[in-house]
């Protein structure tokens, strides 16, 4: 019998359900303590002195991207390789985001690349750590402290990473996150900025509001209405207090994916730096003949997979053919690695027979 298998589940429960009965009780829905405490809790764990928390991770980018005071014109560097909103948040200020490639060790940015792509015009660098696994965070920061250029994190898939026993958060001048559905930790929708800098944490506020500033009614900037609501704090608040085993469980899941492809010929994987620690947020492995695998795996075995992401975001039609502005350097690994990168289920319930099961499955296709 074909199981089914899908390539992530949140682990949601009778917790989540709880607050969001607290938000009934209380006739608070939006604006309220939650979203306070969520905030508060994330600054703990992240280490970041500011968070604000949003309706989601391409809002959070957006005004990242605001706070900065990116104009038209002005460019960031970023990887070929991630989620399209990497690249939208730049467009969206009118800027030109400047693609250059990943490395193969790891799938995030080539840091040895970014110096080559800063012009006048680079107003900052942007990376991500790709399926929750640490990019050269120490390279960057150099390359950014040399030139005076500051970094926006797309820490979306970075919740529960570590690098050198710090976790992953306000890393950047400004990170932000995505609490989406399938991320690690979710808010159903939702996401946060986080920063260090209480100049950018008080126009933060004001951006997330429309633009409001102390009176109401009287905008001073030009924001949007980015707010986090009170029923998405409250699952917030359970889900943070689950954090911990979410990701033991990812581990778990991972370690086992491993231990099975350790001596497959045809499934090839992404390192981990020494003195990082993953979150586990996908399992990317890259395989031969990957479409037609993809596709076996869900009609023969039920299972789903994610091939994020198919193409490097130059070529996605909104650049390729609708002639937003956009710059590159030659991105051979993103090329490459986009033709051959599928992730594979991972999701803290997974029982291990499951993931046994989508290990044979896979190494028998790939034999
Ligand atoms: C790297 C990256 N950036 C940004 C986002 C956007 O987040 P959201 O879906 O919450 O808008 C995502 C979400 O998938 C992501 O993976």
């Amino acid at each position: 019998m074909i199981k089914k298998i899908p390539w992530a589940q949140p682990l949601i429960g009778k917790e989540e359900l709880l607050e969001i009965k607290d938000c009934f009780k209380n006739d608070r829905f939006t604006q309220g303590d939650k979203v306070k405490k969520f905030e508060k809790y994330l600054s703990k764990i992240t280490n970041s002195k500011y968070v604000v928390a949003v309706s989601n991770g391409t809002v959070a980018l957006d005004l990242a991207y605001k706070v900065l005071g990116l104009k038209q014109n002005d460019e960031v560097i970023l990887p070929a390789l991630s989620y399209i909103s990497t690249a939208s948040a730049i467009s969206y200020q009118g800027a030109i985001p400047v693609f250059i490639d990943v490395n193969k060790e790891n799938n995030c940015i080539d840091v040895t690349k970014i110096e080559k792509a800063i012009s006048k015009k680079t107003k900052a660098i942007s990376f991500i750590d790709y399926g929750g696994n640490p990019a050269h965070h120490k390279e960057i920061k150099q390359i950014s402290k040399k030139y005076g250029i500051p970094i926006i994190h797309d820490a979306a898939q970075s919740l529960g990473a570590f690098l050198n026993n710090k976790p992953l958060g306000a890393n950047g001048d400004i990170s932000t996150m995505s609490f989406h559905m399938a991320k690690v930790m979710t808010t159903i929708e939702g996401g946060a900025i986080f920063t260090n800098n209480f100049r950018f944490y008080k126009k933060l506020l004001v951006l997330r509001n429309i633009g409001e500033g102390p009176i109401k009614y009287n905008h001073i900037l030009l924001g949007t209405n980015a707010r986090m609501t009170e029923l998405q704090a409250g699952f917030g608040l359970a889900q943070l207090k689950k954090l911990n085993f979410i990701l033991k469980q990812r581990k778990r899941v991972a370690k086992l994916y491993d231990s099975k492809f350790k001596k497959v010929k045809n499934i090839a994987k992404f390192k981990i730096f020494k003195n990082a620690k993953h979150a586990n947020f996908f399992y990317p492995v890259m395989i031969p003949n990957r479409d037609s695998i993809a596709k076996k795996l869900k009609k023969i075995y039920g299972i789903d997979t994610r091939i994020a992401y198919p193409k490097p975001i130059y070529k996605q039609d909104m650049y390729a053919k609708n002639k937003l502005k956009f710059k590159k350097l030659k991105c051979k690994n993103t090329e490459e690695i986009s033709k051959k990168i599928l992730n594979l289920p991972i999701y803290p319930q997974m029982k291990n027979n499951e993931i046994d099961y989508v290990a044979k499955a896979l190494i028998n296709l790939v034999k």
